[in-house]
């Protein structure tokens, strides 16, 4: 191995960067070439190339989104385009390549190599936190404490108001950024597309909540989640079986996404990095790199790709207990 491309690929992530840069190291240090691939594999389709040296990626470690650009790419779905990104790649004289991105972007490597026998590497960053194989993703951990921040402010402006606030949170079909952020901001009830308890049981827990002597409550509704009625539907069914909570939305969107990376993820981005050049010039390939407990462990893609994360049964309990 020679040369080796990275690239982001997917709905962008904080740490992606730190990723970026960790690969591009790692390569410097252990001398060999290292190219980065623009817009992830519609830039490999197009040949959009550029060669990374240590250098290149100098202050980069705390900035969100990723320098390399990303993209959903349509074109690599189909054999044809596959095929334009192999040739790309071998005129480039790429032979291997380091993936940063989520389940579609494994899917594609995946299909990739089978056709080509060509060596790769996965990184899972994604907000979501929806890869198995990898207790937590690289973007996962700033998304939760941006969410955080995000409804301490909100509580301001709930409680002295004496609202009730829905607040829609990303995560794709799985419920972690809701019931993390939820239990980490104290939130009222947490609704997440693994556990849907109904509307009665809601209307129950705000009746009870109100009585309680609560007079401000934040309800947070992972965008996923199967109660079968989004948050502004949710509003005006509040409103009208409930008409003793004023309430507002608040749905929080793709700013989820920014921001600037938490220790925690620029530090798991920069061991990630490296443990994927480590692999690809140890002869492996079609693997993913994860996390699980304190280690760093592989997991083949087509693991990683299978099923959805099993949501945390304990803190479910955690946030059933705390909202008492
Ligand atoms: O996968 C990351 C994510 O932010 C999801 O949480 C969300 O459902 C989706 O991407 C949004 O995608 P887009 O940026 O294409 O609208």
């Amino acid at each position: 191995i020679k040369k080796i491309g990275v690239f982001t690929s997917g709905g962008d992530a904080p740490g992606m960067n730190a990723a970026i840069r960790s690969v591009v190291r790692t390569c410097a240090y252990l001398k060999i070439e290292c190219v980065g691939i623009y817009r992830g594999y519609q830039g490999m389709i197009e040949g959009d190339f550029k060669t990374l040296d240590a250098r290149s990626v100098n202050n980069i470690i705390n900035k969100g989104g990723t320098i390399l650009k990303s993209a959903r790419c349509d074109d690599f779905r189909t054999k044809e385009g596959r095929k334009k990104a192999y040739d790309q790649l071998t005129k480039e004289g790429i032979d291997a390549f380091v993936v940063i991105g989520g389940n579609g972007s494994f899917t594609g490597a995946l299909l990739f190599t089978q056709e080509y026998d060509f060596p790769v590497i996965g990184i899972p960053g994604t907000i979501d936190n929806d890869i198995l194989g990898s207790s937590f993703t690289i973007g996962f951990d700033t998304a939760i404490n941006t969410v955080v921040d995000a409804i301490d402010k909100i509580r301001d402006t709930a409680s002295s108001h004496n609202r009730l606030f829905f607040v829609e949170v990303m995560g794709r079909d799985v419920g972690h950024i809701a019931l993390n952020a939820g239990v980490g901001a104290g939130a009222e009830e947490i609704l997440i597309p693994e556990q849907n308890l109904g509307l009665e049981r809601l209307l129950d827990s705000l009746k009870r909540s109100k009585a309680s002597g609560k007079s401000s409550s934040i309800v947070i509704v992972a965008e996923g989640d199967k109660i079968g009625k989004n948050v502004f539907e949710l509003k005006e069914y509040v409103e009208e079986h409930l008409p003793i909570y004023d309430v507002r939305v608040s749905v929080l969107g793709h700013m989820q996404r920014g921001g600037n990376p938490t220790c925690y993820d620029r530090v798991l981005a920069s061991r990630m990095g490296v443990k994927a050049v480590e692999s690809i010039l140890e002869g492996k390939s079609n693997l993913m790199v994860g996390i699980r407990d304190t280690n760093l462990v592989l997991t083949p893609l087509a693991e990683a790709i299978k099923a959805h994360t099993e949501i945390d049964e304990e803190l479910i309990r955690v946030s059933d207990i705390m909202t008492t």
